[in-house]
């Protein structure tokens, strides 16, 4: 979700105001998967390089995650959303922490979209952290070295309940994936738009899905061989 600073810059307003139109921008993307059909939609909301901004931008998006969660949970749990966040939560202070676990028990059992918040989170940290759960199993003798795998290591990060995202989108025209779900994204279809993270809409949506839908997902093979999938397999 990127733009919101200089969408607020060309309005000449304070960042801050950018953060809170970014806010309502989540609104419509949720509503648009609801419509759609989309069961699961993940927003990058906070890096852990984030932390480095001016003080006083950190604590005003602190103040507007905690305000939204304080106003939106109650209504994404009624519209059938299974909430929750990944990253480095202890980062965070007690009075969030709270709410997000508050947020994370209420909708556990919703089913129609699984909306996860990446906040404090980075890809690295995401896979360091597997590497090291993998790590104290073979200290505690539950896992030999040589059992460790694509398969292993992809169940210890973050989503590894959910299927390999289909789609990525950037908005505010950077062309890069900037520590997002390094691990996930293998063989996710990138998607850019100039379009600033306070704009966005169903309509820019519906172009992303489109563009989507007209390419040919390979995953290593021949086009031949996703076209006609028996052929050149032997099961
Ligand atoms: C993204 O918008 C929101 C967060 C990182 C919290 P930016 O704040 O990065 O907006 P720009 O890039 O300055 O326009
Ligand atoms: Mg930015």
């Amino acid at each position: 979700m990127d733009g919101n600073g200089r969408w607020a810059q060309q309005r000449h307003r304070p960042r801050l105001v950018g953060h809170r139109a970014g806010a309502r921008a989540v609104k419509r993307c949720v509503e648009f998967c609801l419509q759609r059909g989309i069961e699961a939609l993940t927003l990058f909301a906070f890096s852990s390089e984030n932390w480095n901004r001016p003080p006083e931008e950190v604590g005003g998006l602190m103040k507007l995650f905690l305000g939204a969660l304080e106003r939106e949970v109650d209504e994404l749990h009624r519209l059938g959303v299974c909430l929750r966040f990944i990253g480095a939560r202890d980062r965070f202070e007690a009075a969030l922490q709270a709410r997000m676990q508050a947020a994370e028990d209420l909708t556990a059992g919703n089913t129609r979209l699984a909306l996860t918040i990446a906040a404090s989170y980075g890809g690295r940290q995401d896979i360091a952290h597997a590497a090291r759960t993998l790590a104290e199993d073979v200290a505690a003798g539950r896992l030999r070295p040589e059992q460790i795998d694509e398969h292993r290591l992809g169940a210890r990060v973050a989503l590894a309940d959910l299927p390999a995202p289909d789609l990525f989108i950037r908005t505010g025209g950077e062309l890069r994936i900037s520590n997002f779900l390094l691990w996930q994204l293998a063989y996710t279809e990138l998607w850019f738009t100039d379009t600033l993270w306070p704009d966005i809409d169903a309509a820019v949506l519906e172009r992303a899905l489109a563009d989507y839908a007209s390419r040919e997902r390979r995953f290593g093979l021949t086009s031949d061989q996703v076209r006609r999938p028996s052929s050149g397999r032997t099961s």
